[in-house]
């Protein structure tokens, strides 16, 4: 799409083909678009797996905290800017936390009984979510803005990083 886009140079045509990339939504896209998931984006990247956030076919659902959430994460895990750097750099690392975090289908926490479900991450693990009149929670920990559609995939914003059952990040 981009290389048909950029061999143009028609204004009209060009205009068109803008309009056609801007209107694959995508994970990315709409996290992009909320402008507060750099960090989250930017750890797909370097780890070579944005693909899981940029694929307008795909029917999944992402749980991430925004960027404060991911920071609150690394304060409470005492780890500090100059180690965040070094473990940015770990792609195993990232991987395992991004696969966590994402399950391979639309979940949509308003149509969900009251109650515990459980979900396989991409990782492997499951999830556990509970709502209850509270709210939503995912391995206790709150969602703290529900639903957010992206094509046929779903976000759901996490209080902080869900991290994976044995994974230690230190
Ligand atoms: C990178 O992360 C993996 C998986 O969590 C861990 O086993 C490994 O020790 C880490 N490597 C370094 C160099 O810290
Ligand atoms: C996700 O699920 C679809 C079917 O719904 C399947 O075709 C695909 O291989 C799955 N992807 C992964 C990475 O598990
Ligand atoms: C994981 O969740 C699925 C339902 O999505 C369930 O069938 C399975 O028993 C769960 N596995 C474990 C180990 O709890
Ligand atoms: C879940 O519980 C809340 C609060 O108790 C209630 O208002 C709501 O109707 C319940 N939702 C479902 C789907 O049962
Ligand atoms: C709802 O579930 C969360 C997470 O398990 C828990 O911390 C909270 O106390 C529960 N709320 C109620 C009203 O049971
Ligand atoms: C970002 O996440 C933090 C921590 O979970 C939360 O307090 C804050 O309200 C969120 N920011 C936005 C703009 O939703």
């Amino acid at each position: 799409m981009k290389a048909i886009c950029q061999v143009r140079t028609l204004s009209l045509l060009f205009l068109v083909c803008i309009a056609i990339v801007n209107g694959a939504t995508t994970i990315e896209s709409v996290l992009k678009a909320k402008g507060d998931f750099s960090d989250i984006i930017e750890g797909a990247s370097e780890a070579g797996i944005l693909s899981l956030y940029n694929n307008p076919s795909a029917t999944e659902t992402v749980f991430t905290p925004n960027n404060t959430g991911l920071l609150d994460t690394l304060s409470d895990l005492h780890i500090g800017a100059f180690q965040a750097l070094e473990l940015l750099q770990n792609h195993t690392l990232l991987k395992q936390l991004l696969l966590y975090g994402t399950v391979n289908e639309s979940i949509s926490i308003v149509s969900l009984s009251n109650g515990t479900h459980q979900f396989p991450s991409m990782l492997g693990p499951n999830l556990t979510l509970v709502k209850n009149s509270t709210g939503a929670f995912v391995n206790d920990i709150a969602v703290i803005e529900q639903d957010i559609a992206a094509g046929s995939s779903e976000i759901q914003v996490m209080e902080t990083l869900l991290i994976p059952p044995n994974v230690h990040i230190s």
